[in-house]
């Protein structure tokens, strides 16, 4: 199929991807039984069959609990190189990863364990594939502003490592103001933002994430569309929303892929990217996320040119390193 070969072949960057979320069973399994580890579930097939989602928090309960089995430098390492040389057949030429040191910090793995290990497998990817990349550390929402703020703190020797800082997890009830302040920290200390904002929350968390925050971009953002006037602002400013299809459809954020509102946001000037968000679990990867968009909004050969480009133009590479793929 043809217009399948073009969305594969076409230079891409993925700006919407939790390394956490791209940890295969197989992997899991692997590492549970490295460190003795014991699965609450008898084979690779029971773990994928047991990936089905009502909403948001039903999977992040699997993601946290899969994540225990991330314990030393190589296993990040190796977590991230699977996903490079993954998306590397998909035809993505830069990413920007997120990761959730909470997540493992709360555990006893040591912040520098976490983040050594991803970022020798970013440097062995680009070494190997040529992806260039950058990480993102994002905090999350559910845990209170000071422990993410402690979490900055541990961030600051690494802030050459780290471009921008993020805010994930579950989303209703913890609204982008009560990191108002560790956001601002951040800034001055020199790095970008990121949130997370309008999948599950309403669009008055996307307005707290640009004006309190005030982020380069917003992760998913869907929910947008029902505030006309916040619709002309994204447009007017040119705020890129990472929107990840398949992981809108698997956390039932949309009914069926023919719903989703991608195309219609793209018609209307935005600035929207495909990603995949956690493709382990939500049933693939960069091209699969095109495919299914593809197929499902019946989006043209015009449509993917103009999403790959949205993606270069969003994401956080050099003026001068963007220009190489545009
Ligand atoms: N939303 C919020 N938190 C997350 C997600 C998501 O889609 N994936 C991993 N953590
Ligand atoms: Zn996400």
């Amino acid at each position: 199929n043809s217009i399948d070969a073009f969305m594969r072949g076409i230079p891409k960057a993925e700006l919407h991807l939790h390394i956490e979320g791209s940890l295969e069973p197989e992997l899991m399994f692997a590492l549970a039984h490295k460190h003795g580890v014991k699965l609450p579930y008898a084979s690779v097939e029971e773990l994928r069959n047991a990936y089905q989602f009502d909403d948001l928090q039903s999977f992040l309960d699997l993601y946290y609990a899969g994540a225990a089995v991330l314990r030393d430098e190589d296993d990040f390492h190796a977590l991230t190189m699977a996903y490079l040389k993954r998306v590397h057949a998909d035809g993505v030429v830069h990413v920007e990863i997120f990761f959730d040191p909470q997540t493992h910090t709360e555990r006893g793995i040591a912040f520098a364990t976490v983040i050594d290990g991803i970022r020798r497998a970013l440097a062995d990817g680009e070494r190997e594939f040529g992806i260039t990349h950058r990480l993102i550390m994002c905090f999350l929402r559910h845990l209170d502003a000071a422990d993410a703020m402690r979490t900055l703190e541990q961030a600051l020797p690494y802030k050459d490592a780290i471009v921008a800082v993020g805010l994930d997890s579950s989303e209703r009830g913890h609204p982008p103001s009560k990191f108002e302040a560790v956001f601002s920290r951040a800034r001055s200390e020199g790095f970008l933002a990121v949130a997370h904002a309008g999948e599950e929350g309403p669009p008055a968390y996307i307005i707290e994430a640009l004006d309190l925050l005030k982020v380069a971009r917003v992760d998913h953002g869907v929910r947008c569309e029902e505030d006309p006037a916040l619709v002309q602002r994204l447009v007017q400013d040119r705020m890129p929303l990472t929107v990840c299809p398949l992981s809108n459809v698997k956390l039932r954020v949309v009914e069926r892929m023919q719903d989703h509102n991608l195309k219609r946001l793209l018609d209307r000037g935005l600035c929207v990217t495909i990603n995949s968000d956690d493709p382990a679990y939500f049933g693939g990867y960069m091209f699969a996320n095109f495919q299914a968009a593809q197929r499902g909004l019946d989006l043209s050969r015009e449509d993917i040119t103009q999403l790959a480009a949205n993606s270069i133009e969003a994401s956080f590479l050099r003026a001068a390193e963007k220009k190489h793929w545009q």
